[in-house]
């Protein structure tokens, strides 16, 4: 790493201020997965941005997925996973080990970070508190997986009042029943920040951010009208793992969340760099 004098750093912290003023009291909703979950030093990174970006004032929000702990725990249980055109039939033995995941060991992990690195965190599910009612996806049957119908922002707002992360795991509760259901955590993000009125929704994905030629990283669209987004569906620029990112970026925006951002998480520290330089790292969609 380049050493830096101390009138740099100074410079840093100057560079920052007007964001730090731009975003001050504004929640800003977060949704981490992918590699920065599973590389030790990607998540320290994301750890440290998140509690620095709370420390300055921003109403910060994390949700989050399961990653690959899920896929492993399983495999080691030795349960059978039913496809449905590629996607992963939900029985109940499968939901009640996402929960197990989700809601024990991958959420309590981060909140467990957070709080070692000197932040405060509170780990919720949608279940706590009632904050994520939902029901079953109806198109496809997928089983125990739903959509978000309503979120109890009250109790989101008690714990930011207080100065703490929420730190959301991406389980709702079925209203009529009381099932569980696993929810999409990008769709989870997407509904949190709209019904929060967020100032921006962070999609952390695996990708520079949308290219022009998905060959070519060189190709990265920094800024993206939202009204743009058709065309480029229609042209194939967006496709594949991209269209559903996008989809939960133009749904926020359409719900009144002034920006979408879509970085990259294996960069260290992608959020900061984002947030509080003019360039950016990642696809800024407004
Ligand atoms: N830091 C500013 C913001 O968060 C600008 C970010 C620009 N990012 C981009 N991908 N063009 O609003």
């Amino acid at each position: 790493m380049k050493e830096i004098n101390n009138n740099e750093r100074a410079d840093v912290l100057v560079h920052a201020l007007p964001y730090i003023q731009q975003f001050q009291r504004k929640t800003i909703v977060v949704k981490y997965g992918g590699n920065a979950m599973i590389n030790e030093e990607l998540k320290a990174a994301v750890i440290q941005d998140v509690i620095l970006m709370s420390c300055v004032g921003v109403r910060t929000v994390m949700v989050h997925g399961g990653g690959p702990e899920i896929e492993s725990l399983l495999r080691s249980v030795g349960k059978e996973s039913r496809f449905i055109d590629g996607l992963r039939y939900t029985d109940e033995e499968t939901m009640e080990i996402v929960q197990m995941v989700l809601c024990g060991k991958v959420n309590k992990n981060i909140v467990s970070l957070i709080e070692r690195q000197g932040g405060k965190a509170m780990g919720i599910c949608g279940i706590d508190g009632g904050l994520l009612k939902a029901k079953r996806i109806s198109e496809t049957d997928l089983g125990l997986v739903g959509e978000i119908e309503s979120v109890n922002t009250a109790i989101l707002d008690a714990l930011i009042d207080r100065d703490m992360i929420p730190v959301i795991a991406s389980v709702a509760v079925e209203e009529a029943s009381g099932c569980s259901l696993n929810i999409n955590a990008d769709t989870a993000a997407a509904r949190i920040a709209a019904s929060l009125g967020a100032e921006k929704l962070i999609l952390m994905t695996d990708v520079h951010g949308v290219l022009h030629d998905v060959y070519d990283s060189d190709s990265l669209i920094r800024v993206l009208p939202k009204e743009q987004i058709p065309s480029l569906k229609a042209a194939g620029v967006i496709s594949k793992g991209m269209l559903p990112k996008l989809d939960c970026c133009s749904f926020a925006l359409n719900a009144g969340v002034r920006r979408a951002h879509i970085i990259d998480g294996r960069l260290p520290h992608a959020l900061l760099v984002e947030l509080f330089t003019d360039e950016g790292v990642g696809t800024m969609i407004e």
